[in-house]
């Protein structure tokens, strides 16, 4: 019988996939979160262990008996937090650790790269089998323009002509559950994708005929995204690497296409204008 599978993060965006697809496939996964009550459309469906990446004796708790773990850090503090678990991991006997990265962290161009980069070498040196996830901007990044998109029927991005291929979470969710549960993805790095580069320009059209309504996009100077970035409290470090991570995007840099999530999971990537269709409800 497979042994169990940890997933961190399962109260955001991609460990929350990764826990609903595997338990979709009959697998009871357990789950670290740091609060049960975030967790409770998973309650009854998978073991959930109140814990926290920072603390050691949490790890500890939650590793036991683990043999893959599914590894989400987040914020500024990502690093020194999967660099945690990837000890507690080691320490407690895991196999194989499914890390969520960056595309293309092993450039460390941008500074959500330089990042992800130093966890990517931990692993590889850890002589634990490591898989890594890379994938581009989630296609729900979108959810965080909610406000100005029911607002003023506008989204507002420093990004000017630059094309992205936006990533459907439920694909890095579908790529993260076949390395978890089949075998021939150790020592492998996923560039994932989705199926087309699209513009800011072009993702309001497709928002546009989801919602039925008009939506703009408003390319904005760096400087006014960041007194907006700013003025939502985010820490000045994060601010920073997402500015830096924009103009990246705006250059182009973010608009690579890739096969690897139909390679990995047997179907096409999803297409924005599905996403869009899907979640058309939470921009009205
Ligand atoms: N957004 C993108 O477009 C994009 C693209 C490529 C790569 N990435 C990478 O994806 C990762 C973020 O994934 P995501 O968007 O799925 O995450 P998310 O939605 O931001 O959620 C973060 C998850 O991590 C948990 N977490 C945070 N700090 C923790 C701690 N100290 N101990 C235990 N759990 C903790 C959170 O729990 P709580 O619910 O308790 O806060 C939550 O479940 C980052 O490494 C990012 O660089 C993002």
């Amino acid at each position: 019988m497979a042994g169990t599978i940890l997933v961190t993060g399962s109260t955001g965006t991609i460990g929350g996939e990764v826990a609903r697809q595997l338990i979709a496939a009959g697998i009871r996964p357990r789950l670290l979160v740091r609060d049960p009550a975030k967790a409770r459309e998973f309650e009854g469906k998978a073991d959930i262990v109140k814990g926290d990446l920072g603390d050691a004796a949490s790890l500890e708790r939650a590793m036991r008996g683990v043999e893959k773990l599914f590894l989400v850090g987040s914020g500024v503090d990502g690093q020194a937090l999967e660099a945690k678990a990837i000890d507690a991991a080691k320490k407690a006997g895991v196999k194989h650790v499914v890390k969520l990265s960056l595309l293309g962290a092993q450039e460390e161009a941008i500074t959500f790269a330089r990042w992800h980069r130093p966890v990517e070498k931990q692993l590889e040196a850890s002589g634990l089998a490591w898989t890594f996830l890379r994938p581009v901007n989630f296609m729900s990044n979108m959810l965080g323009n909610i406000g100005s998109i029911k607002g003023q029927g506008a989204f507002y991005q420093p990004t000017g002509e630059g094309k992205t291929s936006v990533i459907d979470p439920a694909d890095v969710g579908a790529v993260a559950v076949k390395a978890l549960t089949e075998p021939g993805h150790e020592g492998k790095a996923y560039p994932l994708t989705g199926p087309e580069a699209l513009s800011g320009a072009e993702q309001a059209a497709v928002l546009t005929k989801a919602l039925g309504r008009e939506v703009k996009f408003v390319d904005v100077p760096p400087d006014a995204a960041k007194q907006a970035m700013v003025g939502t409290g985010m820490p000045a470090a994060y601010v920073d690497a997402l500015l830096d991570l924009l103009a990246a995007m705006k250059v182009g840099r973010t608009a690579t296409v890739t096969d690897s999530v139909q390679k990995v999971t047997g179907r096409k990537p999803g297409t924005f204008a599905d996403w869009a269709r899907r979640h058309a409800a939470a921009f009205k």
